[in-house]
Protein backbone atom coordinates (compact mmCIF):
# COMPACT_ATOMS: atom_id res chain seq x y z
CA UNK A 1 0.00 0.00 0.00
CA UNK A 2 2.83 2.69 0.97
CA UNK A 3 4.51 1.60 -2.29
CA UNK A 4 1.39 2.02 -4.49
CA UNK A 5 1.21 5.81 -3.10
CA UNK A 6 4.77 6.62 -3.25
CA UNK A 7 4.22 5.41 -6.77
CA UNK A 8 0.95 7.55 -7.67
CA UNK A 9 3.39 10.36 -5.93
CA UNK A 10 6.18 9.95 -8.30
CA UNK A 11 4.04 10.23 -11.12
CA UNK A 12 2.36 12.91 -10.70
CA UNK A 13 5.36 14.63 -9.65
CA UNK A 14 7.09 13.56 -13.14
CA UNK A 15 4.72 14.77 -15.47
CA UNK A 16 2.66 17.03 -13.06
CA UNK A 17 -0.64 15.74 -14.27
CA UNK A 18 -3.18 13.81 -12.06
CA UNK A 19 -5.43 11.77 -14.04
CA UNK A 20 -4.39 11.81 -17.28
CA UNK A 21 -1.16 9.84 -16.43
CA UNK A 22 -2.77 7.43 -13.93
CA UNK A 23 -4.23 6.25 -16.99
CA UNK A 24 -1.17 6.33 -19.39
CA UNK A 25 1.31 4.31 -16.22
CA UNK A 26 -1.65 1.52 -16.18
CA UNK A 27 0.28 0.49 -18.90
CA UNK A 28 3.14 -1.83 -17.44
CA UNK A 29 4.18 -2.89 -20.83
CA UNK A 30 4.13 -0.68 -23.75
CA UNK A 31 5.69 -1.59 -26.86
CA UNK A 32 5.20 0.68 -30.03
CA UNK A 33 7.44 -0.60 -33.68
CA UNK A 34 9.66 -2.50 -31.15
CA UNK A 35 12.62 -4.45 -32.69
CA UNK A 36 15.40 -6.94 -32.20
CA UNK A 37 18.02 -7.54 -35.23
CA UNK A 38 20.97 -9.81 -34.66
CA UNK A 39 23.32 -8.96 -37.39
CA UNK A 40 21.30 -8.43 -40.49
CA UNK A 41 18.59 -11.31 -39.30
CA UNK A 42 15.31 -9.37 -37.83
CA UNK A 43 13.73 -11.67 -35.32
CA UNK A 44 11.42 -9.30 -33.89
CA UNK A 45 10.19 -7.13 -36.44
CA UNK A 46 8.21 -3.75 -35.01
CA UNK A 47 5.58 -5.12 -32.76
CA UNK A 48 3.56 -2.96 -31.05
CA UNK A 49 2.01 -4.18 -27.22
CA UNK A 50 -0.23 -2.64 -24.64
CA UNK A 51 0.10 -4.25 -21.34
CA UNK A 52 -2.39 -3.54 -18.76
CA UNK A 53 -1.99 -3.88 -14.76
CA UNK A 54 -3.65 -7.17 -13.64
CA UNK A 55 -4.04 -8.65 -17.15
CA UNK A 56 -2.44 -12.47 -17.88
CA UNK A 57 -1.13 -11.04 -21.68
CA UNK A 58 0.20 -13.79 -23.61
CA UNK A 59 2.11 -14.47 -27.02
CA UNK A 60 1.27 -17.61 -28.90
CA UNK A 61 3.63 -18.44 -31.79
CA UNK A 62 6.04 -21.70 -32.76
CA UNK A 63 9.73 -21.94 -32.23
CA UNK A 64 11.21 -19.13 -33.86
CA UNK A 65 8.65 -16.74 -34.17
CA UNK A 66 10.43 -13.93 -31.48
CA UNK A 67 9.01 -14.85 -28.47
CA UNK A 68 11.99 -15.03 -25.98
CA UNK A 69 13.62 -12.37 -28.08
CA UNK A 70 10.41 -10.00 -26.88
CA UNK A 71 10.71 -11.27 -23.30
CA UNK A 72 14.46 -10.95 -23.45
CA UNK A 73 13.71 -7.23 -24.07
CA UNK A 74 10.87 -6.79 -21.57
CA UNK A 75 13.26 -7.97 -19.08
CA UNK A 76 16.14 -5.89 -19.48
CA UNK A 77 18.42 -8.33 -20.21
CA UNK A 78 18.76 -7.39 -24.30
CA UNK A 79 18.51 -3.85 -25.38
CA UNK A 80 15.91 -3.46 -27.91
CA UNK A 81 17.30 -2.27 -31.80
CA UNK A 82 14.79 -0.15 -32.41
CA UNK A 83 10.99 1.19 -31.45
CA UNK A 84 10.01 2.54 -28.45
CA UNK A 85 9.57 0.30 -24.53
CA UNK A 86 8.13 1.26 -21.53
CA UNK A 87 8.16 -1.00 -18.94
CA UNK A 88 5.95 -0.10 -15.39
CA UNK A 89 6.50 3.50 -17.01
CA UNK A 90 10.47 3.47 -17.68
CA UNK A 91 12.67 2.92 -20.41
CA UNK A 92 14.83 0.01 -20.19
CA UNK A 93 17.52 1.65 -21.70
CA UNK A 94 17.91 4.17 -18.73
CA UNK A 95 16.34 2.31 -15.84
CA UNK A 96 16.82 -1.03 -16.37
CA UNK A 97 17.74 -1.91 -12.78
CA UNK A 98 15.11 -0.08 -11.04
CA UNK A 99 12.78 -2.21 -13.65
CA UNK A 100 14.47 -5.19 -12.87
CA UNK A 101 13.45 -4.76 -9.52
CA UNK A 102 10.44 -4.61 -10.17
CA UNK A 103 9.67 -7.65 -12.42
CA UNK A 104 10.01 -11.23 -12.12
CA UNK A 105 11.55 -12.82 -14.77
CA UNK A 106 11.04 -16.97 -15.29
CA UNK A 107 13.68 -17.53 -18.46
CA UNK A 108 13.21 -20.37 -21.44
CA UNK A 109 15.95 -21.96 -19.59
CA UNK A 110 15.95 -22.71 -15.29
CA UNK A 111 19.05 -21.53 -14.57
CA UNK A 112 19.05 -22.28 -11.19
CA UNK A 113 22.06 -22.93 -8.29
CA UNK A 114 22.97 -26.26 -8.79
CA UNK A 115 25.60 -25.36 -5.72
CA UNK A 116 22.59 -24.72 -3.60
CA UNK A 117 19.69 -26.55 -1.84
CA UNK A 118 16.35 -25.68 -2.92
CA UNK A 119 15.84 -23.03 -0.18
CA UNK A 120 19.57 -21.39 -0.49
CA UNK A 121 18.04 -20.93 -4.25
CA UNK A 122 15.23 -18.55 -2.97
CA UNK A 123 17.40 -16.87 -0.15
CA UNK A 124 20.42 -15.95 -2.14
CA UNK A 125 18.59 -14.33 -4.96
CA UNK A 126 16.04 -12.47 -2.24
CA UNK A 127 19.15 -11.02 -0.83
CA UNK A 128 20.65 -10.09 -4.51
CA UNK A 129 17.29 -7.33 -4.19
CA UNK A 130 19.12 -6.33 -1.00
CA UNK A 131 16.01 -7.49 1.27
CA UNK A 132 17.13 -8.58 5.03
CA UNK A 133 18.03 -11.60 6.22
CA UNK A 134 15.08 -12.06 8.12
CA UNK A 135 12.47 -10.84 5.45
CA UNK A 136 14.24 -13.30 2.55
CA UNK A 137 14.07 -16.04 5.49
CA UNK A 138 10.10 -15.72 5.57
CA UNK A 139 9.50 -15.17 2.18
CA UNK A 140 11.39 -18.34 1.57
CA UNK A 141 9.32 -19.73 3.53
CA UNK A 142 6.15 -18.66 2.35
CA UNK A 143 7.30 -19.28 -1.64
CA UNK A 144 8.54 -22.99 -0.79
CA UNK A 145 4.92 -23.40 0.29
CA UNK A 146 3.53 -21.65 -2.73
CA UNK A 147 5.46 -23.74 -4.69
CA UNK A 148 4.89 -27.02 -2.85
CA UNK A 149 8.50 -28.07 -1.88
CA UNK A 150 8.77 -27.03 1.51
CA UNK A 151 9.68 -31.24 1.97
CA UNK A 152 12.68 -30.13 -0.91
CA UNK A 153 13.77 -27.31 1.37
CA UNK A 154 17.28 -28.65 2.37
CA UNK A 155 17.52 -30.90 -0.26
CA UNK A 156 19.68 -29.80 -3.82
CA UNK A 157 18.54 -28.94 -6.60
CA UNK A 158 19.80 -31.72 -8.83
CA UNK A 159 17.44 -34.40 -8.11
CA UNK A 160 14.31 -32.21 -8.79
CA UNK A 161 11.94 -33.51 -11.14
CA UNK A 162 11.05 -31.17 -14.21
CA UNK A 163 7.91 -29.86 -12.92
CA UNK A 164 9.67 -29.05 -9.31
CA UNK A 165 12.43 -27.10 -10.87
CA UNK A 166 9.82 -24.70 -13.22
CA UNK A 167 7.78 -24.31 -10.44
CA UNK A 168 11.16 -23.17 -8.12
CA UNK A 169 12.12 -20.97 -10.48
CA UNK A 170 8.78 -19.29 -10.47
CA UNK A 171 9.00 -19.11 -6.75
CA UNK A 172 12.25 -17.45 -6.94
CA UNK A 173 10.80 -15.13 -9.51
CA UNK A 174 8.48 -13.69 -6.64
CA UNK A 175 11.15 -13.31 -3.94
CA UNK A 176 10.92 -9.54 -4.72
CA UNK A 177 7.13 -9.03 -4.84
CA UNK A 178 7.04 -8.20 -8.31
CA UNK A 179 4.16 -6.11 -10.15
CA UNK A 180 5.08 -7.97 -13.46
CA UNK A 181 6.19 -11.42 -13.67
CA UNK A 182 7.77 -12.73 -17.34
CA UNK A 183 7.23 -16.33 -18.23
CA UNK A 184 8.63 -18.01 -20.89
CA UNK A 185 7.30 -21.25 -22.04
CA UNK A 186 6.77 -22.54 -18.35
CA UNK A 187 5.93 -25.79 -19.06
CA UNK A 188 7.19 -26.56 -22.04
CA UNK A 189 8.83 -30.00 -21.67
CA UNK A 190 6.66 -31.09 -18.85
CA UNK A 191 3.51 -34.05 -18.49
CA UNK A 192 0.24 -33.12 -18.18
CA UNK A 193 0.19 -33.63 -14.67
CA UNK A 194 3.29 -30.98 -13.76
CA UNK A 195 1.81 -28.78 -16.23
CA UNK A 196 -1.62 -28.77 -14.60
CA UNK A 197 -0.01 -28.16 -11.23
CA UNK A 198 1.51 -25.06 -12.57
CA UNK A 199 -1.51 -23.47 -14.23
CA UNK A 200 -2.98 -23.39 -10.94
CA UNK A 201 0.19 -21.77 -9.30
CA UNK A 202 0.05 -19.25 -11.78
CA UNK A 203 -3.36 -18.35 -11.93
CA UNK A 204 -3.48 -18.19 -8.13
CA UNK A 205 -1.04 -15.47 -8.85
CA UNK A 206 -3.43 -13.85 -11.28
CA UNK A 207 -5.98 -13.76 -8.60
CA UNK A 208 -3.57 -11.67 -6.16
CA UNK A 209 -3.24 -9.32 -9.01
CA UNK A 210 0.39 -10.15 -10.71
CA UNK A 211 0.18 -9.46 -14.30
CA UNK A 212 1.77 -12.02 -16.37
CA UNK A 213 3.12 -12.00 -19.74
CA UNK A 214 3.67 -15.74 -20.60
CA UNK A 215 4.94 -17.21 -23.94
CA UNK A 216 3.79 -20.26 -25.32
CA UNK A 217 3.45 -22.64 -28.30
CA UNK A 218 0.79 -24.91 -26.97
CA UNK A 219 -2.65 -23.43 -27.96
CA UNK A 220 -4.12 -25.04 -24.85
CA UNK A 221 -2.12 -23.36 -22.38
CA UNK A 222 -2.77 -19.77 -24.32
CA UNK A 223 -6.55 -20.49 -23.66
CA UNK A 224 -6.29 -22.19 -20.29
CA UNK A 225 -4.25 -18.85 -18.95
CA UNK A 226 -4.53 -15.96 -21.04
CA UNK A 227 -7.09 -13.11 -20.60
CA UNK A 228 -5.50 -11.24 -23.75
CA UNK A 229 -2.59 -12.47 -26.34
CA UNK A 230 -0.88 -12.10 -29.84
CA UNK A 231 -0.50 -14.56 -32.24
CA UNK A 232 3.23 -14.28 -32.95
CA UNK A 233 5.13 -15.77 -36.32
CA UNK A 234 8.31 -14.96 -38.14
CA UNK A 235 8.83 -11.42 -35.50
CA UNK A 236 5.22 -10.69 -36.44
CA UNK A 237 2.28 -9.93 -34.25
CA UNK A 238 -0.78 -11.04 -36.84
CA UNK A 239 -3.67 -10.64 -34.61
CA UNK A 240 -4.77 -9.63 -30.79
CA UNK A 241 -7.42 -10.13 -28.65
CA UNK A 242 -8.82 -12.78 -26.15
CA UNK A 243 -8.76 -16.28 -26.61
CA UNK A 244 -12.68 -16.54 -27.39
CA UNK A 245 -12.75 -12.92 -29.59
CA UNK A 246 -9.53 -14.28 -31.86
CA UNK A 247 -11.35 -17.63 -32.38
CA UNK A 248 -14.89 -15.68 -32.97
CA UNK A 249 -12.97 -13.59 -35.68
CA UNK A 250 -10.48 -15.87 -37.30
CA UNK A 251 -12.76 -18.95 -37.50
CA UNK A 252 -16.11 -20.83 -37.08
CA UNK A 253 -17.68 -22.22 -34.30
CA UNK A 254 -16.93 -25.66 -35.23
CA UNK A 255 -14.06 -27.87 -37.17
CA UNK A 256 -14.86 -31.47 -38.76
CA UNK A 257 -11.85 -33.41 -38.81
CA UNK A 258 -11.80 -35.82 -41.70
CA UNK A 259 -8.84 -38.65 -41.51
CA UNK A 260 -8.55 -40.89 -44.96
CA UNK A 261 -6.34 -43.92 -45.35
CA UNK A 262 -3.18 -42.54 -47.52
CA UNK A 263 -4.58 -43.89 -50.71
CA UNK A 264 -8.13 -43.11 -50.26
CA UNK A 265 -9.46 -40.76 -53.15
CA UNK A 266 -9.97 -37.50 -50.93
CA UNK A 267 -13.06 -35.26 -51.58
CA UNK A 268 -12.64 -32.69 -54.42
CA UNK A 269 -12.68 -28.98 -53.59
CA UNK A 270 -15.86 -28.19 -54.77
CA UNK A 271 -18.01 -30.72 -52.98
CA UNK A 272 -15.83 -28.94 -49.58
CA UNK A 273 -16.47 -25.57 -50.38
CA UNK A 274 -20.53 -26.43 -50.48
CA UNK A 275 -20.42 -27.94 -47.28
CA UNK A 276 -18.14 -25.80 -45.37
CA UNK A 277 -17.19 -22.05 -44.74
CA UNK A 278 -13.48 -22.62 -45.61
CA UNK A 279 -11.46 -25.90 -45.62
CA UNK A 280 -7.73 -26.96 -45.17
CA UNK A 281 -6.14 -29.77 -45.86
CA UNK A 282 -3.31 -31.13 -43.95
CA UNK A 283 -0.97 -34.27 -45.10
CA UNK A 284 -3.16 -36.40 -42.70
CA UNK A 285 -6.57 -35.16 -42.82
CA UNK A 286 -8.78 -32.21 -44.13
CA UNK A 287 -10.62 -29.59 -41.92
CA UNK A 288 -13.57 -28.35 -42.22
CA UNK A 289 -14.60 -24.95 -41.01
CA UNK A 290 -18.40 -24.82 -40.29
CA UNK A 291 -20.89 -23.30 -37.39
CA UNK A 292 -22.53 -26.28 -37.41
CA UNK A 293 -19.83 -29.20 -37.74
CA UNK A 294 -22.79 -32.46 -37.47
CA UNK A 295 -24.60 -30.56 -40.55
CA UNK A 296 -21.63 -30.52 -42.79
CA UNK A 297 -20.25 -33.75 -41.61
CA UNK A 298 -23.95 -35.05 -42.71
CA UNK A 299 -23.76 -33.34 -45.73
CA UNK A 300 -20.22 -35.14 -46.46
CA UNK A 301 -21.91 -38.20 -46.10
CA UNK A 302 -24.19 -37.81 -48.58
CA UNK A 303 -22.73 -37.02 -51.16
CA UNK A 304 -21.16 -40.51 -50.54
CA UNK A 305 -17.42 -39.69 -49.24
CA UNK A 306 -16.73 -42.33 -46.50
CA UNK A 307 -13.58 -40.89 -44.61
CA UNK A 308 -11.89 -43.68 -42.10
CA UNK A 309 -12.55 -41.79 -39.34
CA UNK A 310 -14.45 -38.18 -38.44
CA UNK A 311 -14.44 -36.04 -35.39
CA UNK A 312 -16.40 -32.86 -34.66
CA UNK A 313 -14.94 -30.52 -32.08
CA UNK A 314 -14.98 -26.12 -31.34
CA UNK A 315 -12.53 -24.36 -32.91
CA UNK A 316 -9.58 -23.60 -31.36
CA UNK A 317 -6.07 -20.96 -30.95
CA UNK A 318 -4.63 -23.51 -33.61
CA UNK A 319 -6.90 -23.32 -35.93
CA UNK A 320 -6.74 -19.28 -35.49
CA UNK A 321 -3.25 -19.72 -35.88
CA UNK A 322 -3.62 -22.19 -38.93
CA UNK A 323 -6.34 -19.58 -40.72
CA UNK A 324 -3.54 -16.41 -39.75
CA UNK A 325 -0.34 -18.29 -40.60
CA UNK A 326 -0.77 -20.81 -42.67
CA UNK A 327 0.88 -23.03 -40.44
CA UNK A 328 0.38 -25.22 -37.76
CA UNK A 329 1.83 -24.15 -34.17
CA UNK A 330 3.76 -27.23 -33.95
CA UNK A 331 5.96 -28.70 -35.98
N1 LIG B 1 21.43 -14.45 -29.96
C1 LIG B 1 20.94 -14.73 -31.17
N2 LIG B 1 21.71 -14.61 -32.27
C2 LIG B 1 21.23 -14.86 -33.50
N3 LIG B 1 19.96 -15.25 -33.76
C3 LIG B 1 19.15 -15.39 -32.71
C4 LIG B 1 19.58 -15.13 -31.37
N4 LIG B 1 18.53 -15.33 -30.54
C5 LIG B 1 17.49 -15.72 -31.32
N5 LIG B 1 17.85 -15.74 -32.63
C6 LIG B 1 16.99 -16.08 -33.76
O1 LIG B 1 15.86 -15.24 -33.70
C7 LIG B 1 14.68 -15.96 -34.05
C8 LIG B 1 13.69 -15.85 -32.93
O2 LIG B 1 14.19 -16.55 -31.81
P1 LIG B 1 13.44 -16.57 -30.41
O3 LIG B 1 13.15 -15.18 -30.01
O4 LIG B 1 14.24 -17.41 -29.49
O5 LIG B 1 12.07 -17.29 -30.82
P2 LIG B 1 11.04 -18.12 -29.94
O6 LIG B 1 11.33 -17.83 -28.52
O7 LIG B 1 9.70 -17.67 -30.40
O8 LIG B 1 11.28 -19.57 -30.27
C9 LIG B 1 15.12 -17.38 -34.34
O9 LIG B 1 15.26 -17.52 -35.74
C10 LIG B 1 16.44 -17.49 -33.64
O10 LIG B 1 17.28 -18.42 -34.29
MG1 LIG C 1 11.71 -19.09 -26.96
Amino acid sequence: MVTEKYRAEKADKTVGGGGYLRVVSDALVQARGLSKTFGRFEAVRGIDLDVTRGEVFGFLGPNGAGKSSTMRMVACVSPRSAGTLQILGMDPDVDGPSIRARIGVVPQQDNLDAELTVRQNLEVYGRYFGLSRAHVRAKARELLEFAQLTDRAEQSVEPLSGGMKRRLTIARSLVNDPELLLLDEPTTGLDPQARHLLWDRLYRLKQRGVTQLITTHYMDEAEQLCDRLVVMDGGVISAEGSPSELIARHSTREVVELRFTPDAERPGAELLDRVAERFEELPDRILLYAADGEAALSAVHRAGVSPVSSLVRRSTLEDVFLRLTGRSLVD
